[in-house]
This record gives C-alpha cells, sequence and structure tokens, in this order.
C-alpha cells in the first residue's frame, strides 16, 4: 500500500498545487513514486475545475517545477483515503479539523511547515494570491523545505 498525502490550502490553485509538484520533484528524485501518492485539494469551491494560477504555473516553470492539476475541494471522504493531509496555513487546519470525522482522522492533519526544521511553531505558508510575483517564489521556497522534511519523516516513519 502506498503511502498517501494531500496538500489542502484554501482554493488549490496556488500553494497546495506548488507543494504538490515540490513534493513529486522530491519523490521522483528518490525514485519512490511507486511508494508515496500525492494530491492537493482545497478548502473553498471558488476555483473547482480551474489550473494552478498562472503566477504559480510560471514561477514554478523557472525552478524546475511542473505546477498542475485540476482545482477540487476537499470532501470527508479524503480522511480515509489520505495518510497525511497537509494544511497551509492555520486557517486551512481549522477547516481541516472542522471537516474530520474522527479523531484518527483529526490526527492525519498537520502544517506543511510543521515538518521543516527551520520552522518556527505552527508557521504557514503565506498565502500569495493577492500579492506581487515574489509571493509565488517565496511559497516555492517554502514549499520546497516543508517538503524536504516531509519526506525525510514518511521515509522514517515507514521505512522507506
Ligand atoms: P491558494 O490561494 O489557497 O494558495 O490556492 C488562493 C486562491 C484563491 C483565493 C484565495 C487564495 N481566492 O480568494 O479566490
Amino acid at each position: 500500500m502506498p503511502v498517501r498525502v494531500c496538500f489542502v490550502c484554501l482554493g488549490n490553485i496556488c500553494r497546495s498545487p506548488t507543494a504538490e509538484a515540490a513534493m513529486r520533484q522530491l519523490i521522483d528524485a528518490a525514485d519512490l513514486a511507486a511508494a508515496i501518492e500525492i494530491d492537493s485539494a482545497g478548502t473553498g469551491a471558488w476555483h473547482v475545475g480551474e489550473p494552478p494560477d498562472r503566477r504559480a504555473r510560471a514561477a514554478g516553470k523557472l525552478r524546475g517545477l511542473d505546477v498542475r492539476g485540476q482545482a477540487r475541494k476537499v470532501v470527508v471522504e479524503d480522511f480515509d483515503r489520505f495518510d497525511y493531509i497537509v494544511a497551509m496555513d492555520r486557517s486551512n487546519r481549522t477547516d481541516l479539523q472542522q471537516l474530520a470525522p474522527s479523531e484518527t482522522a483529526h490526527d492525519r492533519i498537520a502544517l506543511l511547515r510543521s515538518y521543516d526544521p527551520a520552522s518556527h511553531t505552527d508557521a504557514e505558508v503565506p498565502d500569495p494570491y493577492y500579492g506581487g510575483d515574489d509571493g509565488f517564489e517565496r511559497v516555492i521556497d517554502i514549499c520546497e523545505a516543508g517538503c524536504r522534511g516531509l519526506l525525510e519523516h514518511i521515509r522514517k516513519r515507514h521505512e522507506l
């Protein structure tokens, strides 16, 4: 059984597809694509069906990341499908905690930056949607650091 990870932000068009792309790059480099499955979703429905924001795609391209996908809203079944539900900010985490159908489900929720040893407690991936292009570059840096830590955590815990 593969380990399954779902990255979650608000719109599923900026941060969570970027985190997914960063994680995919790390997983591929470690030759673990068969062992770890990843996806992303949003707590909001405004952008359902849309591809990632063009600024997120452009920033990713400059850094060798393929930021792709089709936005979807998180559903309660995701708590059964995924071992790790990885929130970008504290608001996403609160929304997910309210949706979690059980204590086990609740325990699957964590902030992405909690896996980055250089981050402080409860650090967030800031929402770049209403800001400039530099916000998207910063999101990539933060996501790469968080995903490195997350992959290390998964490899240890699941002996991969
Ligand atoms: P994301 O960014 O949560 O990182 O995908 C946002 C995308 C859209 C909106 C807010 C944040 N919005 O308000 O439409």
